[in-house]
């Protein structure tokens, strides 16, 4: 997500700190800022845009040989100078920067506030140094120990202070932090590309520890101040590796952070109980619990995610759902009244044709709710409540772990109407909250068939055509599933609902013609078995991804990918990874240009 540096030693921290946050620019941000401390002054200063721009602004240079910096990618306010980092307390002699989701701010800042702290920022973050000053009594070490234990969520933090400029406090929890060694200098990051040109000596924290780093080195310990014994890592990785943490492209990255994507989603929207706790919703909720019909919008994968949400919507809060791909919404002969909510999906947010159908909802007087990955996007201004994917930056230009929160998103969305509208018992809704908190754990199982994806991504290497085949929410995890296939690697695929087959495209199945057929919807396996069936005698070769324990559907497969089993409405997200990872290695055994492929661009600005 956003990128943290800092530095502690003998030169001037400036310079080191903004090349830092230079190398991790590819990761995306809408702001940035550096402080820095140590030659008897402090020296801060953060706005919105671009780091060269921030750059260009720094009138007063700075000799001091503490600082620290960080670039934003927007989770809690939008981007704005004052959201920037770093944060400070009301005195403005202690300094915070923070990657990660204070989930309990809004109570934090309301018992802060009621202590007389004056907020500056619309963040989250913010809370932190005013907790620390709330707790300072004559250390920054201890105040920090305090504070953090009042912080729930994930946080990678780097704290100074005027009191004590020589030193920098770091904490880690559920946000990745290293420490580097250099020669009587120290670093502190939150990715290794920011520090890997400095040194390649580095302790990776973990969580529940935090280090005092001064011109001795770091000392590492747990919150209570129990000291921890950590190892020293040598990275080997090239540059170029290090931006992609250790893969070879950022698809496969992301295709990796799924788990800590869906983990993200997740945090502070599910209640101990069971229920969902969407807040951002509650603008609109008067509209949710009376809303007779549902429009869904938005385009390719985004879209193959709606068409999900609409099967949860329509089973587990049963109200009748459209779902129309954005370019073609403004084009039909919509019966969209005003007491119709519209959802429309967006990673980037600013997807033209997906903002053009947003505003001609409103314009037809209905209120718009925005599943979206970028803060302060058009489409997260425009729309009258967001819910945030959290699935942080998505380089590659083939959406995954967007699409998988995308999903996570929806599905919460759907429990959440159902707990309105009471559509589903408190029991169900908490079965379904526990089962979506059971999916990164089993995204991580899915994971390990990698091996076996990659084996099969080459069989399909000199493929011309591939066929996907599914019934019910398999049939739409299929349509994305081929549509990942065909981006980056450029073999033509084609999805259908299974029971289609018969109906024209079985004249295309023929000896050796690869059919990808899912199989995870337990209801309707003897159906799916059959249109195999159909297909095998055909001669296709078939690539089952099914249930564990499906034994029928293993039998008549010549490859299978088992899957652990969930609510069948919740099982395009496990199916969804096979299917990138197949997609993935067939590209790759291709030679293509995975994370840019030909002729797409990330975001689709304008209507074609
Ligand atoms: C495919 C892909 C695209 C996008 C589509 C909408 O992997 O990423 O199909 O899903 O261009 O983009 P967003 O979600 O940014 O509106």
């Amino acid at each position: 997500m956003c990128g943290i540096v800092g530095y502690v030693g003998s030169r001037p921290a400036l310079p080191i700190i903004l090349d830092g946050l230079e190398r991790l620019e590819y990761r995306g941000y809408d702001s940035a800022g550096v402080a820095v401390l140590g030659d008897g002054r402090m020296m801060v200063h953060k706005q919105a845009g671009r780091l060269a721009d921030l750059k260009n602004s720094l009138c007063e240079g700075s000799t001091g040989c503490v600082g620290l910096g960080h670039t934003r990618w927007a989770t809690h306010g939008r981007p704005s100078d004052a959201n920037a980092h770093p944060h400070l307390d009301c005195s403005g002699q202690v300094l915070v920067v923070h990657n990660g989701i204070i989930e309990n701010h809004a109570e934090l800042r309301a018992w802060l506030e009621r202590h007389h702290h004056r907020f500056r920022s619309e963040t989250d973050t913010e809370v932190i140094p005013h907790l620390i000053e709330h707790y300072w009594e004559g250390d920054l070490e201890g105040a920090v120990r305090k504070a953090v234990r009042r912080l729930e969520g994930s946080f990678a933090l780097v704290v100074a202070s005027t009191r004590e400029p020589d030193k920098l406090v770091v904490v880690r929890q559920e946000s990745p932090l290293i420490l580097g060694l250099g020669e009587d200098e120290f670093f502190v990051a939150s990715d290794i590309p920011a520090i890997l040109h400095r040194t390649r000596r580095t302790i990776v924290l973990e969580n529940g520890e935090m280090a005092v780093i001064d011109d001795r080195g770091p000392r590492v310990t747990d919150w209570e101040g129990a000291p921890v014994d950590k190892p020293i890592i040598e990275v080997s990785w090239d540059p170029v590796t290090a931006e992609r943490g250790g893969y070879p492209h950022f698809m496969l990255k992301e295709i990796h952070e799924q788990p800590d994507a869906v983990r993200e989603t997740l945090r502070g929207r599910i209640a101990p109980a069971g229920g969902v706790n969407l807040a951002e919703l509650q603008p609109l909720e008067e509209l949710l619990r009376s809303c007779r019909r549902v429009y869904m919008t938005a385009c390719g994968t985004a879209c193959h995610a709606a068409m999900v949400g609409k099967m949860m919507l329509e089973s587990w809060v049963r109200i009748p759902v459209e779902v129309d791909l954005a370019s073609e919404f403004r084009y039909r002969d919509l019966l969209l009244e005003p007491e119709d909510l519209v959802v429309v999906v967006s990673q980037s947010g600013e997807t033209a044709d997906t903002l053009a159908a947003l505003r001609e909802a409103q314009h037809r007087g209905s209120q718009v709710v925005a599943v979206t990955n970028v803060l302060g996007s058009s489409v997260a201004r425009e729309a009258d409540a967001v819910i945030y994917t959290r699935a942080g930056p998505e380089i590659a230009v083939a959406s995954t772990k967007a699409y998988m929160t995308q999903l996570v998103v929806l599905a919460l969305l759907a429990l959440h109407m159902a707990q309105l509208r009471g559509t589903m018992t408190p029991d169900r809704i908490a079965r379904r909250c526990a089962e979506l908190e059971s999916v990164p754990d089993r995204l991580k199982l899915v994971l390990q068939h990698e091996p076996m994806l990659e084996r099969l991504g080459g069989r399909l290497r000199d493929e011309e055509h591939v066929f996907f085949i599914g019934r019910g929410a398999d049939y739409r995890a299929a349509l994305e599933g081929q549509l990942k296939l065909k981006e980056i690697s450029y073999i033509h695929a084609e999805a259908y609902a299974a029971g289609e087959l018969k109906h024209g495209t079985l004249a295309l199945i023929t000896e050796g013609v690869p059919v990808v057929a899912l199989a995870t919807q337990r209801q309707l396996l003897p159906k799916i078995a059959s249109n195999i069936a159909v297909a095998r005698a055909r001669g296709g070769w078939i690539l089952a991804v099914g249930l564990r324990g499906a034994t029928e559907i293993q039998q008549l497969a010549d490859e299978y990918v088992p899957l652990p089993e969930l609510s069948p409405l919740l099982m395009p997200m496990l199916a969804a990874v096979p299917l990138q990872l197949l997609a993935y290695y067939a590209a790759r055994a291709r030679g293509c240009d995975i994370d840019k492929p030909r002729n797409l661009a990330k975001s689709v600005t304008v209507e074609g």
